[in-house]
């Protein structure tokens, strides 16, 4: 799973036998895409070397409150800002109840004082100190204060008693973390999505095509889908792994793509064209290899390729429909064009003239097109760019529902 793909997550370490779990839990982490980032109190280190978790999670790790040498590399406070969740795991009883004190007496609990990020605790530790009245009155607080808590379990301890207060299972806690950052907007909500290039061959072995990556069109899939959508992603040839969760289909020429958007269309509620479809296609397709001869000019003749967004918002189930236009001037103006020439309810324009932006790169801003809105959304990189994309328009087709059951 890739359900953590850049996503800061700090993991908070203390003293308790579960600690040597977190080992395995940094590694689910990192796996799910995460950049995890270590905090081990003292009483961790009794238990796991940071050396371990240094190599697991790629990142040094932090100790001490008042480190000059870490607090170089990245201060307390930017860790806190840095962090998109905190996850505490083993949180043993003598760390719940400083945290439910608001102390800061170590590095652990002044990063979740000074965080605005989201902290989540997997309480670990003997049953009868997890049943205590004190025990439950902290965690009673820290829930007031709209922490999670994630477990813990029962079964038998480490000392030999059974009953409440084992720590979740790593895989079962790198889940739960995963799900804090999947909003539903989306959900019940069927969402095509055309991806990458197409290409339009000449003979059986070449073809015109483009250097889209399909990166941006892919995280969109992945965005849509942690909104809790069912997603079609009908794609060109990329290099990209096929998204889990996700209906995959692969196609080649825009016909292809075409047929298979406007296959089922009727039961797609938002479609979202991010492919770069090739404008022209060769008149035919030679049945063998051109042979090169002995003119210097060739010619090709080329025909239109039909428009498969346009074709989508003309269709009679016409879904909300939300283009991308990559434009290197008046960026704004040739947007509004296309909206409407193209009868889009939406229209995710780029300027392409931006150096490491936009097509084949890993970063993109992207203005917000609608007839009467325009809407900017800065540099970032694709895949969180792609989750507020879904966000907004998300927000958009609610409006658009809305308008659209008053009017019926
Ligand atoms: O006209 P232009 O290619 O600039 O329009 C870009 C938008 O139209 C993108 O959303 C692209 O996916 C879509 N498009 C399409 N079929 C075409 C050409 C573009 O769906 N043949």
């Amino acid at each position: 799973m890739h359900r953590l793909t850049n996503r800061r997550l700090l993991l908070g370490i203390t003293g308790g036998i579960a600690a040597y779990k977190s080992a395995e839990l940094t590694r689910l982490l990192k796996g799910a895409g995460a950049d995890v980032r270590v905090v081990m109190t003292p009483a961790a280190t009794e238990f796991i070397t940071p050396l371990t978790l240094q190599a697991l999670s790629g990142n040094p790790v932090h100790l001490q409150l008042l480190d000059p040498e870490a607090e170089a590399g990245m201060g307390h406070i930017e860790l806190a800002k840095w962090a998109d969740l905190i996850l505490v795991a083993p949180a043993s009883a003598d760390f719940l109840a400083r945290l439910a004190a608001g102390m800061g007496d170590d590095l652990l609990t002044t990063l979740c004082l000074a965080t605005d990020a989201p902290i989540c605790l997997a309480p670990a530790m003997n049953q009868a100190m997890w049943r205590d009245a004190r025990t439950q009155q902290n965690m009673d607080k820290l829930k007031a204060l709209g922490m999670l808590v994630f477990g813990p379990g029962s079964g038998v301890q480490a000392c030999g008693d059974t009953g409440p207060g084992r720590m979740l299972e790593p895989t079962e806690l790198a889940l739960l973390a995963a799900e804090r950052f999947e909003h539903r907007a989306l959900a019940g909500k069927t969402v095509f999505i055309t991806a990458g290039p197409t290409r339009e061959a000449l003979d059986p072995v070449r073809f015109i095509s483009n250097h889209s990556s399909g990166k941006m069109g892919y995280a969109l899939a992945e965005a849509a889908r942690d909104a809790g959508a069912r997603v079609r992603l009908i794609s060109g040839p990329v290099n990209l792994p096929p998204p889990e969760r996700i209906s995959c289909i692969q196609v080649e020429s825009a016909q292809q793509m075409l047929d298979a958007a406007l296959d089922g269309l009727a039961q797609c509620d938002l479609f979202i064209a991010a492919a770069a479809v090739a404008d022209y296609r060769p008149v035919s397709i030679a049945e063998h290899k051109i042979k090169k001869g002995s003119e210097e000019i060739m010619e090709l003749h080329l025909i239109k390729n039909p428009d498969i967004v346009a074709s989508v918002a003309a269709s009679a189930t016409r879904p909300f429909t939300v283009g991308f236009a990559a434009e290197t001037r008046d960026v704004v103006q040739y947007a509004q064009d296309k909206l409407s020439r193209k009868r889009l309810d939406l229209i995710v324009a780029n300027d392409v003239s931006q150096p490491g932006i936009g097509f084949n790169s890993d970063d993109n801003a992207v203005t917000l097109v609608t007839s009467t809105t325009t809407e900017t959304l800065p540099t970032t990189s694709k895949q969180q760019l792609a989750r507020q994309l879904i966000s907004r328009i998300a927000t958009y087709f609610d409006d658009y529902e809305k308008t659209a059951s008053k009017d019926s």
